[in-house]
């Protein structure tokens, strides 16, 4: 563990009511941590114009290094005191927002975060989450809220304030409960600094329904970093289950957790990402499944993963896949 553990604190859930917004808004604002409901996964937020909250942000996730942060919004006037938006850009952002798109952003000199959050970059990526408890709370709380998914460094995201819990109970002020996540994958990032926009990561807006709103396709990832439909070997460990995990799976092998995707059925007891072979289902389903799948398997245990199609979400499920596949 690269950063000192967290102090031991009651992490309470707090009910997506008025007075539980009140009280989330109430400890965003005295520089506690809250982990709150996103239409794509729970945030684990903080103020991101405090560097001692922004700090806490990586220690509770035992991050050991200081990626860049996305950085949750109320509105667009908002995004403009923070960034600079071109013609594409606002495009985009008119088009998409509030909704599971991180536009990366020119950072304005006097925008006022944490340089934390930036990582130091000369860019920020900014959202305006769709969610009705996510947009509520940044209202009331007034404030920019800097929020990597909340789960600890590399596991499984979370899209469940049980999840939450689960990885992270003890070491937060508060999860506020705002059921299950509808659209279940991170948001898509694109880099929206120059005149071509380009993809950065795949997620729950596809990049078909971005380059139909821009009427010009994005420009292509230059990292592995991005949608590159990369063999495992080459990416980073992340979304990671205990065990192993093994893709393109056509048949169960004795012992492992198997997890279908349409009408197949290799034994009854097997997980199903969306038997109507659906993948917006697939994808709202995804991490829960995993983290189930995880339960199951344990350490010692193999997770078969059958085919996903690589159109559409299935894309940004694939680049998820493959990085929870990837070696460690
Ligand atoms: O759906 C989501 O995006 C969720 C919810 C909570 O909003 N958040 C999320 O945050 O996935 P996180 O921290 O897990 O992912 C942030 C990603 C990182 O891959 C980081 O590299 C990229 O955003 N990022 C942040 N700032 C950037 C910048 N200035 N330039 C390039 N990439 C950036
Ligand atoms: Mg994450």
């Amino acid at each position: 563990m690269l950063n000192p553990p967290p102090h031991a604190t009651e992490t309470r859930l707090l009910q997506g009511d008025k007075a539980g917004i009140a009280r989330a808004a109430a400890l965003l604002r005295g520089g506690h941590l809250v982990a709150i409901p996103t239409e794509t996964v729970y945030g684990l937020a903080g103020d991101a114009g405090n560097d001692r909250a922004v700090a806490a942000i990586f220690a509770a996730k035992d991050r050991p290094r200081f990626n860049p942060l996305i950085v949750h919004l109320a509105s667009l006037a908002q995004a403009e005191r923070l960034a600079r938006l071109n013609r594409p850009a606002r495009v985009l952002a008119e088009r998409f927002w509030p909704g599971p798109l991180t536009l990366v952003l020119p950072l304005r000199a006097d925008a006022g975060l944490s340089p934390l959050v930036t990582a130091g970059l000369g860019t920020v990526a900014l959202r305006l989450p769709a969610h009705p408890l996510a947009r509520a709370l940044l209202k009331r709380a007034g404030i920019a809220l800097a929020a990597p998914s909340a789960n600890r460094s590399g596991r499984i995201s979370p899209t469940r304030p049980e999840h939450v819990l689960a990885g992270l109970g003890g070491r937060i002020a508060a999860v506020l409960d705002g059921g299950a996540c509808a659209v279940g994958l991170e948001s898509t990032i694109i880099d929206a600094t120059g005149a071509q926009p380009r993809l950065l990561r795949a997620g729950g807006l596809t990049t078909e329904t971005i380059e139909s709103a821009l009427g010009a396709p994005l420009a292509s990832p230059d990292t592995p970093a991005g949608n590159t439909p990369s063999a495992p070997g080459q990416l980073e460990s992340h979304y990671a289950p205990r065990g192993r995990v093994r893709l393109m799976a056509r048949q169960r092998r004795p012992g492992e957790v198997w997890i279908g995707f349409g009408p197949d059925c290799p034994g009854s007891d097997g997980l199903n990402l969306s038997p109507g072979a659906d993948l917006t289902e697939a994808a709202a389903n995804l991490f829960h499944i995993l983290h189930r799948a995880d339960a199951r398997a344990g350490e010692d245990g193999t997770i078969a993963i059958a085919p996903i199609p690589d159109t559409g979400l299935g894309r940004a499920i694939n680049d998820r896949l493959c990085r929870a596949a990837a070696p460690r």
